[in-house]
């Protein structure tokens, strides 16, 4: 038996020793990072890949602000695909695949198709793809036949501004603005659609100028994949939709099956990032590394929601597993995303402090307006639910999902969880709280006499810390109001 005669650490064990700081405003900091080799980001913020915290609409408002969420896999491949799509089409200079009607359906149909996809307008073409018209939720608003034809209401290719596949932005603003119009299609010679611009996407760009975007102005997105044969299939699907990061998740990620999985991933899809994950040591991001990954998932057994360490015995304290699988991922050039165990902005500085690119949160996103699921009522206070993906009820809906039908209760008694299922305050929008984060952070910053996140790793000294300290550090000797 081997003992470590070193103390494993957390947040609560310590905090930042203050240093000289030549900075003159929260302002002056830079808050931008990397969530793999490559892969910048405006804010080292990441949404967790759990089915009550990233779904597309927490997607969307990570990678609006600047960070990224990754889409949960507890669901099937279709749906995932259909996430992936509905965050890459909700923001883009063009959209490059817009749905589209045939001349001959209905009114009915149209309307159906606006509500389904939530856009105000169709393309009209035909068999080969050639624009025939537009359809708005205005020209169908007032129509008192629903049968009516989509040609009899639509405006006319011949009364549309068009424009080329390769118009710049400059130059599709000019026109959107000069006609007063909300749509410009794109078709090529042979009147084909190619595309679609519009104001409304002109605006959300101008709004979230730090978004996390692709090359084309779409937001970027991460999606989780696990360890089975059909994986493969549920990368491939989700890369073709857009997918911009994969995310190898599995508890022990230090395991035969999750280091042959990873290098299998790379050779597959070399030109998407993976990121690796669960490890806690310096030897598992070691390996990790040098079998591909773009950037590893440190925490086993932080999460607020977690009970590997209860169940199993095994884990290491998240600051000490975080600075050891830094200090190793260094040298190497490949970021660490410090996964669990964040409660505040005080704990992101710290885990950025100890060598990480960026943090992952679930817990603390779970109760948000973003986040999957209701809000309900206990003794008049609003809740959300959060679950661990490896407690009880998360155990059997993945089971229900692979097998396409309802668990029997006695196969409920063979499954060992290692998660919780819990309640956490509802918090409003993500977006409030991603502020409250970020301006946190910037204090840090400031704090540490460091003008980036690289500069904070370099400054960093911590001070370990006794449970007076702890409590000298949290507001005390006073009552609530
Ligand atoms: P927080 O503290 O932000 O942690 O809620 C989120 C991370 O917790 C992990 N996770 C689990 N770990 N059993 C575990 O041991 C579980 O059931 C479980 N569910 C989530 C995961 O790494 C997540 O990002």
């Amino acid at each position: 038996m081997k003992l470590r005669d070193d103390f494993g650490l957390t947040f609560d064990d310590v905090l930042l020793m203050p240093k000289r700081s030549a900075i003159r405003s929260r302002k002056d900091v830079e808050t931008s990072t990397l969530l793999a080799k490559d892969f910048r980001m405006a804010i080292p913020v990441v949404s967790a890949n759990m089915d009550t915290v990233t779904e597309e609409k927490m997607a969307i408002a990570m990678a609006r602000h600047g960070g990224i969420g990754i889409l949960h896999r507890f669901l099937s491949i279709a749906q995932q695909v259909s996430m992936v799509n509905k965050v890459k089409k909700s923001e883009g200079f063009v959209v490059k695949n817009p749905v589209t009607i045939a001349a001959d359906a209905s009114v009915e149909d149209a309307k159906r198709l606006m509500a389904e996809n939530e856009i105000g307008g169709l393309m009209v073409v035909d068999a080969e793809n050639h624009l025939q018209g537009v359809i708005t939720t205005r020209d169908v608003l007032l129509v008192g036949n629903p049968r009516a034809s989509v040609a009899s209401v639509m405006t006319q290719r011949e009364n549309l501004f068009v424009d080329a596949p390769d118009v710049t932005q400059a130059d599709a603003i000019q026109k959107l603005y000069e006609h007063r119009i909300e749509k410009l299609p794109l078709v090529d010679k042979n009147n084909i659609l190619a595309g679609l611009i519009t104001a409304q996407d002109i605006l959300k760009m101008r709004k979230y100028p730090h978004a996390t975007k692709d090359k084309l102005g779409h937001l970027c997105v991460g999606v989780a994949i696990g360890v089975k044969p059909e994986d493969f299939e549920r990368a491939q699907a989700c890369i073709e939709a857009g997918a911009d990061v994969l995310v190898l998740d599995i508890a022990h990620g230090h395991s035969i099956r999750g280091i042959e999985m990873l290098k299998e991933l790379k050779k597959r899809f070399p030109s998407t990032p993976v990121v690796a994950g669960n490890v806690a040591t310096a030897e598992a991001t070691q390996e990790m590394i040098e079998n591909g990954a773009d950037s590893v998932k440190v925490g086993i057994g932080p999460g607020s929601v977690c009970t590997t360490r209860i169940v199993t015995g095994f884990g290491v304290p998240q600051l000490t597993a975080v600075s050891d699988c830094a200090e190793v991922a260094a040298r190497y050039g490949v970021p660490i995303i410090a996964d669990g165990g964040i409660r505040t902005s005080g704990d992101v500085v710290k885990a950025l402090a100890a060598g990480a690119s960026s943090v992952m949160l679930g817990g603390l996103l779970a109760g948000t307006d973003e986040s999957p699921g209701r809000v309900s009522i206990r003794n008049g206070l609003r809740y959300k639910v959060v679950r661990g993906m490896a407690s009880l009820t998360a155990n059997v809906a993945r089971k229900r999902l692979d097998r396409g039908e309802e668990i029997a209760l006695e196969e409920w008694d063979e499954i060992v969880p290692e998660g919780v299922e819990a309640v956490v305050p509802y918090k409003g929008s993500v977006v409030e709280l991603l502020y409250q984060m970020v301006g946190g952070l910037r204090s840090g910053l400031s704090y540490a006499g460091a003008r980036s996140i690289a500069e904070l790793q370099a400054n960093a000294e911590f001070i370990r810390i006794t449970p007076a300290g702890q409590r000298e550090s949290g507001p005390h000797d006073n009552m609530p109001q």
